[in-house]
């Protein structure tokens, strides 16, 4: 840098007192983050669906009550949660929301997970397979074999999707926490292999206790069960509850909801899966992730007919909303 573009020691000052002034105005809620922590650290939150994780080496991040974690697919397709903490010195090891292991890294080698900081290497179980100057720096103090990413209870369920308890003695297993709910439409989530073609993000100014509330709600029109999940279900315009065990056809008119506290809801409305997975930010703002489903290797036409329905009534801007607003305005 030219010496007189340099800022000068003061306004290097000032630069620091206006961050830490930045930092100041939006100081961290002690009692949000220990409320965040002890409802989401101890329930079974969907990270993902097995779909964006298709081939051995892919993987996604994702943070579940403010820890980081990775989800990724072995050599042998089997799906893996690790905590995205380098048992070196706790750095964050992988900073891309998704990707693959495969390819080499211009930090990492192939087939690897490798922090960036001391080039410390994992497989995709968490095993550390490669420690930098081993022998030379630890001598006969440490080994590799002693080391390895904390691996988190996982399992790949109700249509396909990855879930994940940090709790390493959860209060209940992931079937008997969500089996009772899910029991009216697991044989339909379960029917045909299924895949994601729809994902979208939106942080919405409001507190989790909304989405809470919204949930209440909800469980007035269904099926209470254990844990604070609850269903609704209705087949079709008539409101029978016999609910087919064949994912529904393109023209489906039937209507299934699963509502799963702490704050992720299954909707099997008309032809898609729509997901919703809350994830509280702070005391006023909520970020959801949105996504929908439909079979894999369907015809185009089949295909373009649950994308449409899905796009119009959970797509980002949800024009059929949008029009019943207008209509109900005119
Ligand atoms: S912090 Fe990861 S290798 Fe040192």
């Amino acid at each position: 840098m030219d010496i007189e573009t340099r800022p000068s020691a003061t306004e290097t000052a000032q630069c620091i007192a206006g961050m830490s002034e930045k930092v100041a105005a939006n100081p961290l809620d002690s009692d949000f983050i220990a409320e965040q922590t002890r409802i989401f650290r101890n329930a079974w939150v969907p990270v993902c669906h097995e779909s964006e994780l298709p081939a051995p080496y892919d993987f996604r991040t994702a943070s579940i009550g403010n820890e980081n974690i990775i989800i990724c697919r072995a050599p042998d397709g089997k799906v893996n949660a690790l905590l995205n903490v380098c048992p070196h010195r706790g750095m964050l090891i992988e900073r891309r929301p998704q990707g693959s292991f495969l390819e080499g890294q211009a930090s990492g080698n192939p087939k690897r997970i490798t922090c960036m900081f001391h080039a410390w290497q994992f497989d995709m179980r968490g095993n550390c397979v490669y420690v930098a100057r081993e022998k030379e720096g630890y001598q006969e103090r440490f080994s590799k074999d002693d080391a390895g990413l904390r691996r988190i209870r996982c399992s790949v369920k109700y249509g396909g999707f990855v879930w994940v308890n940090m709790n390493d003695q959860p209060v209940s297993m992931l079937e008997e926490w969500a089996g009772p709910a899910f029991g009216h439409v697991e044989q339909q989530l379960n029917s045909v292999p299924l895949e994601v073609v729809h994902y979208h993000k939106e942080y919405v100014e409001h507190g989790y206790m909304t989405e809470a509330l919204e949930f209440l709600s909800a469980a007035k029109h269904g099926s209470v069960f254990d844990f604070g999940h609850c269903a609704i279900t209705a087949n079709d315009d008539t409101g029978s509850q016999n609910v087919s065990d064949e994912f529904p056809k393109p023209n489906s008119g039937g209507t299934s909801k699963i509502h799963l506290f702490p704050g992720y809801v299954f909707d099997i409305t008309g032809p898609v899966l729509h997901v919703k997975v809350v994830t509280p930010v702070d005391p006023n703002l909520t970020m959801i992730e949105h996504r929908g489903l439909v079979p894999q290797g369907e015809n185009k036409t089949d295909r373009d007919t649950r994308i449409k329905y899905y796009n119009l009534n959970h797509g980002p801007f949800r024009i059929s909303a949008m029009n019943s607003t207008e209509g109900s305005q005119s």
